[in-house]
């Protein structure tokens, strides 16, 4: 399996490991934003955190383009010389990238993501815990409401993610995998709000008080 980094607007590149673990070994922590995007939270905390190596991940290169070619212009331009994005599905992650983080998360998943998670399948699940180092925190934000009024077909059956429902039948699978994650509980309006993400501004349109529930967790050695 290669690493694929996206440089630029329908660009990528093979990224050699001697260069990810170079790169690995030059910043103190590291964040992995999984199912980034446009990468516009990644970008948002490579900014905040410049002494944090910030990796993006997602399925698809195409919507990290723009960032990532901000990213790779001069710092006064928008450079982040910490900002990764790289091109790989959750359950097939280079083994590069295990243990690599010190934080994980998850923001308003969709596909395979959203679906790995809300029904618990072990090799989403596998993917997101394999990314997290003991001690790890991994940060999980699901979309709680939007099939109530317009359900695209494939999640017609998908359970909605109530903090009730992540208890019973989410965190068993995710406990197996060693990480403990604590109870869901719905985000404030002002949190859902506040999100530096696309889709929580997409998902925020139009509604007061978007139902995002949160799930924060460790990663125990299993
Ligand atoms: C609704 S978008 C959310 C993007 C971003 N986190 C945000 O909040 O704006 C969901 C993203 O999950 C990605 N995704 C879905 N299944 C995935 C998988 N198996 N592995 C990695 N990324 C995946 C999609 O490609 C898409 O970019």
């Amino acid at each position: 399996m290669t690493l694929t980094r996206v440089v630029g607007k329908g660009r990528t590149e093979a990224m050699d490991p001697a260069e990810l673990a170079a790169l690995r070994n030059t910043f103190a922590k590291r964040a992995v934003d999984v199912g980034t995007g446009d990468a516009r939270f990644a970008y948002h905390l490579a900014s905040e955190r410049p002494d944090w190596l910030v990796i993006g991940l997602d399925a698809l290169d195409a919507p990290m383009g723009e960032v990532a070619y901000r990213a790779s212009r001069k710092p006064a331009r928008g450079g982040r010389e910490n900002l990764l994005l790289l091109r790989t599905a959750i359950e097939a992650l280079p083994p590069e990238l295990a243990q690599i983080a010190d934080e994980v998360d998850v923001l308003l998943p969709w596909g395979a993501l959203l679906e790995g998670i809300v029904r618990a399948r072990p090799a989403i699940v596998r993917g997101i815990a394999t990314l997290a180092r003991e001690g790890a925190v991994v940060n999980l934000t699901l979309n709680g409401e939007i099939w109530l009024d317009s359900t695209p077909a494939r999640y017609e059956d998908l359970p909605l993610p109530t903090p009730g429902y992540v208890a019973t039948s989410i965190e068993p699978e995710f406990r197996r995998a060693g990480i403990e994650l604590g109870a869901a509980r719905y985000l404030t309006a002002a949190e859902a709000k506040g999100l530096p993400t696309t889709w929580a501004r997409r998902l925020g349109h139009g509604r007061s008080h978007p139902q995002f529930v949160q799930m924060n967790g460790v990663r125990r050695d299993p």
